[in-house]
């Protein structure tokens, strides 16, 4: 299996020796038949993936299978990071076995890869997902015998429901494999869902933090020295304090001031990205917010779609952020990367909120407009667009592709995010109609909510949907729904549930 792309193609770590033994030593521990959990947790740009990265080379050069996966701030499909990790190795397996795989478990796999064939599993929600579940802890534990295996989540602070209980589900039940797994998170952006498993699994044990800190300026003196030549301790103490040793804050610096960082005004990160961006020209400068609005990762044909214009044209725009290192290929010929989330974020920061509505609603008519086998892809990214342009996008279609994606995530068995699209297909069809269609969609968000554990919110769908369908079958005799002060005085004219 080759080494991912996103791991390959990271720097040398400079001034992280220490941390890079601990990861070495619970390496050890991981490929001597100890599941282990790595948690490195540090601010964007601190160097997690560039760490990890290192850790992936070593290993790797010695033999063991390396996956990545990573997690989107809105997820683009259920399950995100397994998809992708899942699919590398399958990817790699020869044919007849990739069948094999697939057919296994009445095709429970076919569920979490979009495009790869309908799955023949006749199981409900609850089973399907186990089974699900099962078929990839299966994968993951029939490698991790042969070889050690590093499986790599990037951002998983962000990470969904579905993704965050398959990540549970297999530290729990893998526990005697060779696997290290290692998180790459942003403390301060974890949310809820993420935040408990990170509780869970340091109580459970396997877990080892490994925290990131700002370079010290002995490190960065290394690094200007590698960079631009300098031996200046003085200069590697000023910008050290300017950019609390964070090296993708100090690299930036560096190229924005193409070689003179101590000249340029002090600002943030953020700013300087921005001006290198800007400094292309306005063209390029707005091909990449458009790139930005997209995502991480970016089609350039789809990207040329949503501007109207030629592919070849776009690409030819694009040389001089790729030239200057914002931007970086990503080994598939018409797709190209940041070269940090935080390039896109950056750029994302500064558009006026009636731009970006019009640029995602761009992206969704080019989104609409491809010919694609792989459907279940764009569901949840046309939902994304759809939702982030606003008032721009007619309540209808975004309906349509709330329901689509709902779809889709109740075929791959993500019963929570399938209920996220159903709610907020009815709270748009509440606003915008008379709410025809309420009831069925609110029967399968309840269902869909029961089959996610989320009990308590089941009911209370399952309370909306009775409401709704007495409203609608005659609102004028129906009581409103009563609040409790008002007694049982009026129950004896309470319907029965239809
Ligand atoms: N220890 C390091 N030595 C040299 N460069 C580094 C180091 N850590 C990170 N970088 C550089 O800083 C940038 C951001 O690092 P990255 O690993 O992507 O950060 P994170 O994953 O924490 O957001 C990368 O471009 C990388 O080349
Ligand atoms: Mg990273």
């Amino acid at each position: 299996v080759p080494l991912p792309r996103p791991l390959e193609r990271t720097a040398r770590p400079v001034g992280r020796d220490t941390q890079l033994r601990r990861l070495e030593e619970v390496w050890a521990d991981a490929a001597s038949g100890t599941l282990r959990v790595a948690v490195l947790a540090g601010e964007p740009g601190i160097g997690k993936t560039t760490l990890v990265g290192e850790l992936a080379r070593r290993v790797h050069a010695r033999g063991a299978v390396v996956l990545y996966g990573r997690c989107d701030e809105e997820p683009l499909l259920p399950y995100q990071p397994f998809v992708e990790a899942v699919e590398r190795l399958l990817e790699a397996m020869p044919p007849e076995e990739r069948e094999l795989r697939l057919e296994q478990r009445d095709g429970a796999l076919r569920r979490l890869l979009p495009g790869s064939g309908p799955s023949t599993s006749g199981h409900d929600g609850a089973t399907a997902r186990y089974l699900l579940f099962e078929a990839v802890r299966a994968l993951v534990e029939e490698v991790a015998h042969d070889r050690s295996l590093l499986l790599v989540l990037d951002d998983p602070h962000w990470g969904d429901e579905g993704t965050l209980a398959l990540l549970r589900h297999l530290v729990r039940t893998a526990s005697h494999r060779r696997l290290l797994v290692v998180l790459c998170i942003r403390p301060a952006e974890l949310n809820p869902g993420s935040a408990a498993m990170l509780a869970d699994l340091r109580r459970e044990g396997p877990q080892v933090d490994v925290p990131l800190e700002g370079l010290d300026t002995a490190a960065v003196d290394t690094l200007l020295e590698a960079r631009i030549g300098s031996h200046e301790r003085d200069l590697a103490e000023r910008l050290r304090r300017r950019t609390g040793g964070n090296p993708l804050f100090l690299d930036e610096l560096l190229r924005d001031a193409e070689g003179r960082p101590d000249g340029t005004p002090p600002t943030g990160l953020q700013e300087v990205v921005a001006r290198r961006s800007a400094r292309l020209g306005p063209a390029a400068h707005a091909t990449l917010e458009l790139a930005a609005v997209i995502g991480l990762e970016f089609d350039v044909s789809l990207a040329a779609a949503a501007l109207a214009e030629d592919p070849a044209a776009v690409l030819e725009r694009l040389d001089g952020a790729v030239a200057t290192q914002l931007v970086v290929p990503t080994g598939q010929p018409d797709r190209l990367a940041f070269a940090h989330a935080l390039v896109a974020e950056a750029l994302l920061a500064r558009l006026p909120p009636s731009r970006r509505a019009r640029l995602h609603l761009a992206v969704a008519d080019a989104l609409e407009g491809r010919p694609t086998p792989e459907a279940r892809r764009r569901a949840a990214e046309l939902v994304r667009h759809l939702r982030a342009a606003g008032p721009l996008a007619p309540a209808g279609r975004l309906v349509a592709a709330e329901l689509e994606a709902a779809r889709q995530a109740e075929n791959a068995v993500a019963h929570a995010e399938a209920a996220r699209h159903l709610e907020a297909a009815v709270e748009r069809l509440r606003a915008t109609t008379d709410g025809t269609d309420v009831p069925a969609i609110l029967a399968r968000a309840g269902q869909a909510h029961a089959r996610a554990g989320h009990a308590e919110r089941a009911r209370e769908v399952f309370g909306e949907l009775a409401a709704s369908a007495r409203a609608l079958h005659d609102p004028s005799c129906w009581p409103r729904p009563r609040s409790a002060s008002e007694g049982s005085a009026s129950s004896s004219r309470r319907p029965t549930r239809p």
